[in-house]
């Protein structure tokens, strides 16, 4: 069973899903492994750390296609050559079209750097800052075509604290996420 990860930066989501999979075994209990890494831009850091770990990348340029859908029907045909069971975005910035949400419906997930459905869209750790947020916090959904909605599979809390800045409450807030996303594939290999 191969899980395919998209990203647009540094991975350290993808890392922390590439590092638990070995550690927690996944080939031998579930069959799975993460089987490729694809990026819709060559510069994204994860892509050296993919190569380093001997796993599947390529690059499908979101710049090169005229439409939205041109580029999701690339990247969609990419994807499919590893016939996935699962997709996840991790660190993935691009909003994908309704027609690729349903071709992978039910085996598409995202982290998403707020406690949904607070704080759907960007800038999650500044807003909640602004509005004084006592907690933050990252979620771990299925994607669904509403943009940051969808079933709720893993969320973890942190502290907001006195003095931070959007940088430390980042910062804290991604140690979670590495936390949960692993977990939460697993949740998905066991069911
Ligand atoms: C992080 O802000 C994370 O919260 C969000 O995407 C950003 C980069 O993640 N999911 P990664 O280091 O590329 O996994």
């Amino acid at each position: 069973k191969n899980i395919v990860i998209l990203i647009s930066g540094g991975g350290s989501n993808m890392a922390a899903i590439v590092r638990a999979s070995r550690r927690g075994d996944w080939l031998q209990r579930f069959g799975a492994r993460v089987s490729a890494v694809v990026s819709n831009r060559a510069d994204a850091g994860g892509l050296a750390f993919a190569r380093e770990q001997g796993i599947a990348t390529a690059v499908v340029d979101h710049k090169a296609y005229a439409s939205r859908e041109a580029f999701d029907a690339a990247l969609a045909a990419e994807i499919d050559r590893h016939e996935p069971v699962l997709v996840a975005l991790a660190g993935f910035m691009r909003i994908l079209t309704p027609q690729f949400v349903e071709r992978y419906a039910g085996r598409l997930l995202n982290i998403h750097p707020s406690l949904l459905p607070a704080f759907p869209g960007l800038h999650t750790h500044r807003r909640a800052i602004e509005a004084g947020c006592k907690v933050a916090g990252a979620t771990v959904h299925q994607v669904t075509a509403e943009l940051d909605h969808g079933p709720i599979l893993e969320q973890a809390v942190v502290p907001v604290l006195e003095g931070d800045t959007e940088a430390t409450l980042a910062a804290r807030v991604l140690t979670q996420e590495h936390q949960i996303y692993p977990r939460a594939i697993e949740r998905v290999l066991r069911a």
